[in-house]
Parts: C-alpha cells; sequence; structure tokens
C-alpha cells in the first residue's frame, strides 16, 4: 500500500527486547508504505557514544551529573541516506550510524538509558519527529510513553539464545571480535535493566500484537507486520 495523500496516516510503534530484530522490519515496513522511519535505540546510543567520548562514562565510572549538565550540547539528527533507504543518525554533525553498533556502546546504554533527563531530552525529539504521523518508530516506550495512541503497536520477543546468536553473527559480519557468550551476557542484562528501570521500562503495551520471532524468518515477519499495518490504514480511512 503506497503512500497516497488522500489517505490518513497512521503511527506504528514497535516495541521489544534487543535484537528481536526490530529495527530490519521496522525500516522495511516504512520503505513499503513511504513512512518515515524512526531508530529511537539510535537516539540512546548517540548520547551514550556522546559520553564514552567526553568521559562520562567508562568501565570504572558513570558520572550522570556531567553527562546531564552537557546534555543542551548533544544535537541529535536523521539524515536520508538514499543508498541505505532510510535515515542515519548524527551527532553535532558528525555521522555515527555505524560506530554507535559496537558491542561496547551496547555494554553502557541501558545506563545512559535510564537517565530520566536523558529520557525526557529523546522524548520531545521523538514526539516532533512523528507529529505529522506517517511514521514508523521502534524502540522500548514507544507504545506505552512516547506514543500511547499509536493506531498500531507491535512487542517483539524471542528467546535470549536465538536473539544473542543473531547478535553474535551480525558483530561477527562487521569483523568484531566478540564472544557468543559476551553477547548473550549483554543481552540478558540489557533485558534486565531496560524492563526494572523506574522510568519508562520495557513492557508491553496492553494493546499490542505480540510476535514471538524465535522460529519466523524475516519474510514471514514482514508479512504478517505488514497485513497488520495495511488492515490499520484501512480501518483508520474508513
Ligand atoms: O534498540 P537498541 O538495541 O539499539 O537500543 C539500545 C538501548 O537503548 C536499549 O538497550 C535500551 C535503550 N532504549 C530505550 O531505553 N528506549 C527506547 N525507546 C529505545 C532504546
Amino acid at each position: 500500500m503506497k503512500n497516497n495523500i488522500d489517505l490518513k496516516k497512521i503511527i506504528i510503534a514497535i516495541d521489544g527486547y534487543s535484537s528481536t530484530g526490530k529495527s530490519t522490519i521496522a525500516k522495511q515496513l516504512a520503505t513499503e508504505l513511504e513512512y518515515i522511519y524512526v531508530d529511537t535505540g539510535a537516539m540512546y546510543r548517540a548520547v551514550t557514544y556522546y559520553a564514552m567520548h567526553n568521559g562520562f562514562i567508562s568501565e570504572e565510572h558513570f558520572d550522570r551529573e556531567g553527562l546531564i549538565a552537557q546534555l543542551n550540547n548533544i544535537e541529535l539528527s536523521f539524515i536520508f541516506n538514499e543508498d541505505k533507504g532510510f535515515g542515519e543518525i548524527y551527532l553535532n554533525g558528525e555521522n555515527i550510524e555505524e560506530a554507535i553498533r559496537t558491542l561496547r556502546v551496547s555494554n553502557f546504554v541501558s545506563a545512559v538509558a535510564a537517565v530520566p533527563e536523558v529520557r525526557k531530552m529523546q522524548v520531545k525529539q521523538q514526539l516532533e519527529l512523528g507529529k505529522d504521523k506517517g511514521i514508523v518508530m521502534d524502540g522500548r516506550d514507544i507504545g506505552t510513553v512516547v506514543f500511547p495512541e499509536a493506531e498500531l503497536k507491535i512487542f517483539m520477543t524471542a528467546s535470549a539464545d536465538k536473539r544473542a546468536q543473531r547478535r553474535y553473527d551480525e558483530l561477527k559480519t562487521k569483523g568484531e571480535k566478540v564472544q557468543f557468550a559476551e553477547v548473550l551476557k549483554n543481552i540478558e542484562e540489557r533485558d534486565f535493566i531496560d524492563s526494572n528501570r523506574e522510568d519508562s521500562p520495557l513492557k508491553q503495551a496492553p494493546d499490542a500484537v505480540l510476535i514471538d520471532n524465535s522460529n519466523m524468518n524475516i519474510k514471514e515477519q514482514f508479512a504478517l507486520i505488514r497485513q497488520l499495518a495495511v488492515d490499520k490504514i484501512k480501518q483508520v480511512n474508513n
């Protein structure tokens, strides 16, 4: 269903656990519907990258107050890359789309994402990005906190082992030297912190469609989610 200017657009929120393939599906869906895709995980990763490179977080310490004091100096933007077909993330004008995908950033991101001041700043920008609808946004709190009124909400899950295997394969392909055990540990730790933090914990919205993709390939997932989106757009335009 291509975007038609006469059709009312909707907001599609895709939340779920780490490495469930949310962004792969969200990107495909946005391309198919001619909607904007926003990867909110990339926004939290970008702030984490900033914190790492400016001495606010390391294996030894986390200077939360120092980072909070610098939040006004962090400018994030998405710039559409024609070849890739989605908007890549920029931090203060620098393209960091690839640099934020390392295991090191993954190891710090949940601590940074648990800081309420960081979340407040990100949510403000997310609301702005989605104000005209026609958006597919993936994250942890999109259907519960950012757009509780989203017309379509998906919640994705899969076994930790399957998710770790997918992430491990992905990191290996990129040439990162990682062990399966440390990838699994990172996924389990992020699941725990993301689900148990005070501010906007990861949880399924009551009206979200649950998809366990442990035994589904991308094609099957896309077909299912595309149908849900098409049905919802039809319903909204009735
Ligand atoms: O989707 P991802 O794995 O790139 O997200 C990285 C981290 O960012 C994730 O472990 C938790 C945090 N996050 C969040 O707290 N809220 C969001 N809406 C998106 C991500």
